[in-house]
């Protein structure tokens, strides 16, 4: 796989496909690390005379434009984090005549980045003629999204084969080695902490995990498809339905491979999903009927922080409740500052873990905060991402 510092940059269009896939609130950016980790590959662009096009994808539009996941403010925060001897500017799309002519009056040492790439169903499609479009504004592509390199899109392996030159970015680079070292040779015993919402994206990986590890800790919405599995009572807790029997053969699966597999014991729960609802403490594990579990309850905290403790490696993946509202936070807070606090070599993934990090003041704790969410599940997991792989395949 050729890198970025392999490929002569001066003076020439560089689209770097990065991934600004960040969380947004009322216009502002509410977590920039993974803007800041791809400052290194934009920096030395910039100094080596580049022309700098950045292109990502902002949440799931699914084709549409979409107002509220616009690019602005990814271009306001740059701006910032740039200072204000470099012209950041913000293209009206992401392809396009008026987006050729904006790149055109391009500078050496200059940006655009370019408007959300799924506003384009071409995308996420992989559509031919999308990735021609796209590669018509470079001459030299750079992969740099780590976070987006499990997804087979037109922006990460189809635009490769429309153009001449192509490489890796330097943090692409440094999480293919550090997450290369975790699945080869992590110290014993390995704990994979997994939570979040995206259940479906997750519970298939967690198969494959299951060879590499030593213990689990599930929380987050995924833990009540699992406890269903086992026959418990979840309640209105959010689970899917379709993926029980998958569930139950992991269970089974975990115990004759001799992991240890945690499932919360208590629960935080509500009778409704929202910000301001009463925070309902459920001291066992079965939930009533009514209320849905939003986060893991005060005796799982101990038992998950008591597993981290003796861990020598820990990864973690995903919020253990609904940590953006503050009644719901503890449980991943909690497991955040165990993980910080633990001498194991840490390894953290995911857009949500790392902002609970920042939240919680540990991120600066953490052995190596990975920028991907699924795609360092997926690499953990032995796969091939599609996003590597085009690159390699270029190499040749
Ligand atoms: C992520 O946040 O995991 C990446 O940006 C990929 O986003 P996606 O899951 O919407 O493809």
């Amino acid at each position: 796989m050729r890198t970025i510092d392999q490929v002569a940059l001066h003076g020439r269009r560089v689209l770097i496909r990065v991934d600004f896939n960040v969380p947004i609130e009322n216009g502002e950016v509410t977590s920039e690390a993974r803007i800041a980790n791809a400052l290194p590959t934009i920096r030395y662009a910039l100094d080596e005379g580049a022309k700098v096009i950045l292109a990502s994808h902002l949440g799931r539009p699914k084709g549409e434009p979409r107002p509220e996941l616009a690019m602005a403010p990814v271009a306001k925060k740059l701006r910032l984090m740039l200072g204000p001897e470099i012209k950041v500017g913000m293209a009206p799309d992401c392809i396009g005549s008026a987006v050729e002519a904006l790149v055109e009056k391009m500078n050496p040492g200059e940006v655009v980045l370019l408007e959300n790439l799924r506003f384009h169903a071409g995308e996420e499609a992989n559509f031919p003629g999308f990735a021609f479009a796209l590669s018509k504004l470079c001459d030299i592509y750079i992969n740099d999204a780590f976070g987006t390199a499990h997804r087979a899109h037109a922006s990460t392996t189809g635009i490769v084969g429309h153009v001449p030159e192509a490489a890796a970015g330097f943090l692409l680079l440094k999480e293919v080695k550090i997450l290369s070292g975790l699945l080869t040779s992590p110290p014993k015993p390995f704990v994979a902490i997994v939570g979040g919402a995206k259940v479906s994206d997750k519970i298939q990986l967690l198969a494959k995990l299951l060879s590499r590890v030593d213990s689990v800790l599930i929380g987050g919405a995924m833990a009540y498809t699992f406890l269903k599995a086992q026959g418990h009572q979840v309640g209105a807790s959010r689970i899917e339905e379709d993926r029980l029997p998958l569930a139950g053969r992991l269970l089974d699966e975990a115990a004759k491979q001799g992991v240890k597999f945690e499932l919360p014991e208590d629960h935080i729960a509500a009778a409704e999903f929202s910000r301001d609802a009463e925070r309902i403490k459920v001291g066992g594990v079965d939930i009533p009927e009514g209320l849905m579990g939003l986060d893991i309850g005060p005796k799982t905290i101990d038992r998950f922080k008591h597993s981290i403790s003796e861990a020598a490696t820990v990864f973690w993946n995903g919020p253990m409740g609904v940590f953006e509202w503050d009644t719901f936070a503890r449980g991943t807070l909690e497991v955040a500052n165990a993980v910080a606090d633990s001498s194991a070599k840490s390894f953290v993934g995911g857009g949500d873990s790392v902002a609970a990090l920042t939240k919680s003041g540990r991120a600066g704790d953490i052995t190596h905060i990975s920028t991907g969410g699924g795609a360092s599940l997926e690499f953990l997991e032995g796969r091939i991402l599609p996003g590597i792989a085009a690159l390699e395949f270029k190499g040749r």
